[in-house]
C-alpha cells in the first residue's frame, strides 16, 4: 500500500494528527501489555472463571499429532457467517483429502430467539451434506464420527462436551449459555435419523494449531485473525492449578494439555489497553458491554464499526461530506451500525490510484457517498490508524505465550478473514513482534525467529485429527 504524501486541508491534517496519537501502539506500550497479558494467562490457568479475566479453558487434547494419523471423520465449523461441512480422509504420512460444502448462516440465525433454529440449521445442513455423499444411500451400520468446531468459549470436562460460557462475536441466542451443546445438536441430527455421533468440541484456534501440526512440527500456538480474535497453544498439565484433583492418576504431570485461551477477552478488567472514545462506544452499545475488551479492538467484527465512528463524529463537526443534509439517504446509510465491515477498510488501504478512484467508487457503492480527494486520503489514513493497531494488538497475546512458554523459534498458524485477507495485516503483525521482542531490524519477515505463518488450509482437518487423537486415547484405555 502507498500512503500517499499530498497535503491535506488544515482541519483534517490536524484530525489526522489527533487519531494517529489515539491510535498508536508504541513498543512501550505493547510491551506493558505483553507483560500484563503473561499474568492473566497465568491467571487462568490457576482459576479462569473471573470474568475480569482470560477463561483459559481446558480443550482436553493431551497428545501432539505427529501426522500419523489416519480414519475417515466428518467435521463441521460453525464460524462468524458460514457452516463449513467437510468430510475428512486422514491418510497417515502427514497427508489427508478433503470434500467439503458451505452454508451460508441464514443472516438472522445469529440472534434467533429459538435455539433449535441454530442446531436444525446445522443438523440439515449436515444431513444434506451426508446424502450428497452418498447418492445411493448410507451403507447399513454406518455412523459417522463428528469433529464439531464450535468457536465460541466453552467449558469442557471432557472432549465430546463444552458448555457454552457466552456468546460471542454478535451472536446472541437465548437458551444456550449455560447448557452442553453437543445434547442439542445430537437431538436435532436424530430428529431426522442421519446417522453422526458427535465425537469431539472443538475451538478453531486448536483445530488451526492441531491441524498445522499435523503437517509442521514447529507449530506451537493457533491463531486467529477473523470476525473473533484469539489462540491456543499446549501447556504442560503441572502448570494448571485449576486441574488439581480432577485429573485420572494415569495422567503424567508433564503431560501436555491443548489450551483454548480465548484471550479476546483480556483486559476486560480494563488495566491496559488504550482504548479511545470509539472502542468504549462500541462496547456500550453491544449486546455484551465488559466483555471481549481485547476483541473489540482488534478484531475484524468491529474495525469497520471503529471508522464508521470516526467518520460520523467528522461529518458532525463539518470537516468531511458537508454537502449532505443530515437527513439525506447517504447520511442514513453512514449512520447505521456496522454497515462497513473491515474488508472497506482493506479496500480504502489497498488503492494505489493516483486519484483514489477505487475509494471513490467503494463509497458510492457502499454509502451513495461521493467523496473528495481529500476525503478518500483522510479515509485511507484513518483506516491505515485502526488497521495498524489492531494487528500490533493482537500479537500481544502471541508474544506473551511465547515468552511464558519459552518458545524462541516456531511457527505461530494463523487463519481467519483479516490474516488471509487485510492488506498489509501479516507484515504488520510480524513488525509489531519484531517489536516485542526486539530483533534486528534489518530482519526479513521470514527470517524472524517466530513467524506467523498461514495455518495449514481446511478447518476441518484440525477437527478430525484432534477425533482420531481422541479415538487413539480411548482405544489404548486412557482418560
Ligand atoms: C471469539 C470466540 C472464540 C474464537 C474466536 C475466533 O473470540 O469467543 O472461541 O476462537 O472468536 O473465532
Amino acid at each position: 500500500m502507498v500512503v500517499p504524501t499530498s497535503t491535506l486541508p488544515a482541519n483534517l491534517q490536524h484530525q489526522v494528527d489527533k487519531y494517529e496519537k489515539q491510535f498508536a501502539t508504541p513498543t512501550e506500550t505493547l510491551n506493558k501489555i505483553v507483560s500484563h497479558f503473561i499474568s492473566e494467562l497465568d491467571r487462568g490457568n490457576t482459576d479462569g472463571t473471573d470474568p475480569s479475566g482470560i477463561p483459559m479453558n481446558v480443550a482436553w487434547v493431551m497428545d501432539y499429532p505427529d501426522g500419523s494419523e489416519t480414519g475417515d471423520y466428518l467435521a463441521i465449523d460453525l464460524g462468524g457467517t458460514n457452516l463449513r461441512v467437510v468430510m475428512v480422509h486422514l491418510l497417515g504420512n502427514h497427508k489427508f483429502t478433503t470434500e467439503q460444502e458451505k452454508y451460508p448462516l441464514p443472516g438472522p440465525i445469529r440472534t434467533t430467539k429459538v435455539k433449535e433454529e441454530l442446531f436444525d440449521f446445522i443438523a440439515q445442513s449436515l444431513d444434506d451434506f451426508v446424502k450428497k455423499l452418498n447418492p445411493n444411500g448410507i451403507p447399513e451400520g454406518t455412523v459417522y464420527p463428528l469433529g464439531f468446531t464450535f468457536s465460541y468459549p466453552c467449558t469442557q470436562t471432557s472432549i465430546d462436551m463444552g458448555i457454552l460460557q457466552r456468546w460471542t462475536k454478535g451472536f446472541d441466542i437465548p437458551g444456550v449459555e449455560g447448557h452442553d451443546c453437543v445434547p442439542m445438536l445430537m437431538e436435532s441430527i436424530n430428529k431426522r435419523g442421519t446417522p453422526i455421533k458427535v465425537v469431539a468440541l472443538i475451538n478453531d484456534t486448536c483445530g488451526t494449531l492441531v491441524a498445522s501440526r499435523y503437517t509442521d512440527n514447529m507449530t506451537e500456538m493457533g491463531c486467529i485473525f477473523g470476525t473473533g480474535v484469539n489462540g491456543a497453544y499446549y501447556e504442560r498439565v503441572s502448570n494448571i492449578a485449576k486441574l488439581e484433583g480432577k485429573l485420572c492418576d494415569d495422567i503424567p504431570k508433564d503431560s501436555p494439555m491443548l489450551i483454548n485461551c480465548e484471550y479476546g477477552s483480556f483486559d476486560n478488567g480494563r488495566k491496559v489497553l488504550p482504548r479511545t472514545i470509539y472502542d468504549v462506544e462500541i462496547d456500550n452499545e453491544s449486546p455484551r458491554p465488559g466483555q471481549q475488551a481485547f476483541e473489540k479492538m482488534t478484531s475484524g467484527y468491529y474495525l469497520g464499526e471503529l471508522l464508521r465512528k470516526v467518520l460520523v463524529s467528522e461529518y458532525k463537526m463539518g470537516n468531511i461530506f458537508p454537502e449532505y443534509e443530515a437527513g439525506a439517504r447517504e447520511i442514513e446509510y453512514l449512520t447505521t451500525p456496522y454497515i462497513l465491515d473491515a474488508s472497506f477498510l482493506s479496500l480504502c488501504e489497498a488503492d494505489n490510484t493516483p486519484d483514489l478512484r477505487e475509494t471513490q467508487m467503494l463509497y458510492k457503492a457502499k454509502l451513495g457517498i461521493e467523496t473528495t480527494y481529500e476525503e478518500r486520503l483522510f479515509t485511507l489514513k484513518v483506516s491505515s490508524f485502526i488497521g495498524t493497531r489492531a494487528a500490533r494488538l493482537s500479537i500481544c497475546g502471541i508474544a506473551a505465550a511465547c515468552k511464558k512458554m519459552n518458545y524462541e523459534t516456531c511457527h505461530i498458524a494463523a487463519d481467519g478473514s483479516v490474516f488471509l485477507r487485510y492488506t498489509g495485516f501479516p507484515e504488520r503483525a510480524a513488525q509489531g513482534l519484531s517489536d516485542v521482542f526486539g530483533w534486528d531490524p534489518s530482519l526479513k519477515m521470514d527470517e524472524h525467529p517466530i513467524q506467523i505463518v498461514k495455518a495449514q488450509d481446511g478447518s476441518g482437518v484440525g477437527a478430525a485429527v484432534i477425533a482420531a487423537l481422541a479415538d487413539a486415547r480411548q482405544k489404548k484405555g486412557l482418560s
